[in-house]
């Protein structure tokens, strides 16, 4: 009678683990979920005034991010970086463009959170949504 409970404890334990570690591993988001703090949103602010504002604006923005919809963020952020600002492509540091991408988000009405936006850290699991 022993070794029966034994088995289902164990099976429990482990269906825990797995279950603990596949929600620690993938996590997926969207930008809906505060993927970025208020802080880096007002540091891309400055960024955008001066090397984003002269060639597009906000709707332009909307627009964007409506066509990525559904794809991973950190595409995105690697597409500005390699192409943006146009004039200059990959000129700016690789924070700005991160700050500047929080600061995109913000405006078009997703909401900031604790954790900062890390392209090294989980941006590949959060999904842009259509604003
Ligand atoms: C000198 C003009 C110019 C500047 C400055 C500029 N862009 Fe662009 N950007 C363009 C052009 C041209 C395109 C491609 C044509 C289009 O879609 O309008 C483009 C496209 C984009 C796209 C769409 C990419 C895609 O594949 O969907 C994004 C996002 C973008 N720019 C963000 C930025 C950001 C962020 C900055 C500031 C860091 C910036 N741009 C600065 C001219 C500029």
């Amino acid at each position: 009678m022993n070794k029966p409970v034994k088995q289902v404890v164990g099976l429990i334990v482990v269906t825990a683990a797995l279950l603990i570690g596949s929600v620690a591993s993938a996590q997926p988001k969207t930008v809906k979920d505060g993927v970025f703090t208020a802080e880096q949103a007002l540091a891309g602010e400055m960024v955008y005034e001066s090397n984003c504002k002269t060639c597009h604006d906000m709707k332009f923005y909307k627009n964007t991010l409506r066509s990525w919809n559904s794809q991973p963020l950190v595409y995105l952020w690697e597409t500005i970086m390699g192409t943006m600002p146009a004039d200059n492509p990959g000129s700016m540091m690789l924070k700005e463009y991160t700050n500047v991408l929080a600061y995109i988000l913000s405006e078009n009405g997703f909401p900031s959170g604790d954790v900062a936006l890390d392209p090294d850290h989980g941006m590949d699991a959060i999904s842009i949504v259509s604003p």
